[in-house]
């Protein structure tokens, strides 16, 4: 017997069903959208070293993967094209025929509504500098160059069959450019996800080995993603995106980010979704692999965290391990 009455929390710590009674959050498979990557030209798949587990689909093994997603109960992914050639003006990313066009279309076609595909809205995967966006004469990032072209993106990945538009390059007015463009062709009724507060994170490091993109000279994404030492600026930027008509707003990366998920979900009535990028996977992957630590308890106990920090929904790379778990 102990001397002190104990809490009400130890008492129904007791068992894991008097845990699960009164367990605040739940991670449930319908939490998880997989990043999907498929490459141009690519006749079978290729796994992303930095990435253990995650691949460069060709078109056939992307449509295996998502059959064994929706097997489990994912029925979200968020698609990034690789295509064959870069070009200074990253022309692949708006054409008909672009690698996430046909991509998104062979997805449609296979799966039609079952699955949401979010199709990933940026430049650094189709251009030769890497960047985000157009660059000047002077080698800037052009915001407004850059805008006339995420208008063109939108439009093919919207004629393609995306259902949720998903911009990633942080430029300023880049939604409002999508939403008008969407609504000029005839989709007002198409969402879009803003990666609104994004990082300049040093944990995209295996991402960009997976869409085989390098930042010319060495340069990074500083000028126009946010500060790590900032959390002021990001509730600006969601609600500037949230004015210009995002109907979900993204927090990215996750983990080192709870603080930032926790106050715009509190703070803003639209889905905050949280990436747990590819650094965060990579690092579980890695330790769990010298046997430091449990991967899956690790993942579990990050997914979990992200989801009481207020997230509606994560991309992670675990979905399909999770996903396993929770089905077990
Ligand atoms: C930009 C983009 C990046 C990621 C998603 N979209 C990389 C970047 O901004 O450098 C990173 C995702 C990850 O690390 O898993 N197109």
């Amino acid at each position: 017997m102990s001397s002190f009455p104990l809490t009400r929390m130890r008492r129904m710590r007791r068992t894991s069903q008097l845990r699960a009674l009164v367990a605040e959050t739940q991670l449930v498979v319908q939490d998880l959208v997989a990043p999907l990557f498929v490459r141009e030209g690519l006749e079978s798949l290729v796994e992303i070293p930095s990435l253990p587990g995650v691949f460069q689909h060709s078109i056939s093994s992307l449509l295996e993967e998502i059959q064994y997603l929706v097997s489990l109960g994912v029925n979200a992914v968020t698609l990034f094209g690789i295509p064959a050639e870069k070009d200074g003006q990253g022309s692949c990313a708006w054409e008909q025929d672009g690698v996430i066009q046909v991509a998104t279309k062979a997805i449609k076609d296979n799966f039609g509504d079952q699955v949401v595909v979010i199709t990933d809205l940026c430049l650094d995967e189709y251009i030769s500098h890497g960047h985000c966006g157009i660059l000047d004469n002077h080698g800037q990032v052009d915001n407004d160059a850059t805008l006339e072209v995420y208008k063109k993106i939108a439009q093919t990945q919207a004629q393609a069959g995306s259902d949720i538009i998903a911009p990633s390059g942080m430029m300023d007015g880049q939604v409002l450019a999508i939403r008008k463009g969407l609504d000029e062709v005839g989709f007002s009724n198409l969402p879009i996800l803003a990666y609104s507060a994004k990082y300049a994170s040093s944990l995209y490091g295996p991402f960009r080995d997976a869409v085989n993109v390098e930042v010319q000279g060495g340069g990074d994404r500083k000028g126009y993603q946010q500060d790590y030492k900032n959390s002021k600026e990001a509730m600006i930027e969601i609600e500037l995106d949230i004015q210009e008509g995002a109907d979900m707003v993204m927090v990215k990366p996750a983990l080192a980010y709870l603080d930032i998920i926790s106050k715009a979900s509190h703070r803003f009535d639209v889905p905050v979704a949280a990436y747990h990028v590819s650094g965060e996977y990579a690092m579980i992957k890695a330790a769990a692999e010298r046997g430091w630590i449990d991967g899956l308890a690790v993942t579990l106990e990050h997914l979990g965290a992200i989801k009481r920090a207020g997230a509606s929904f994560i991309l992670t790379y675990s979905a399909s391990e999770v996903a396993e778990a929770l089905g077990e």
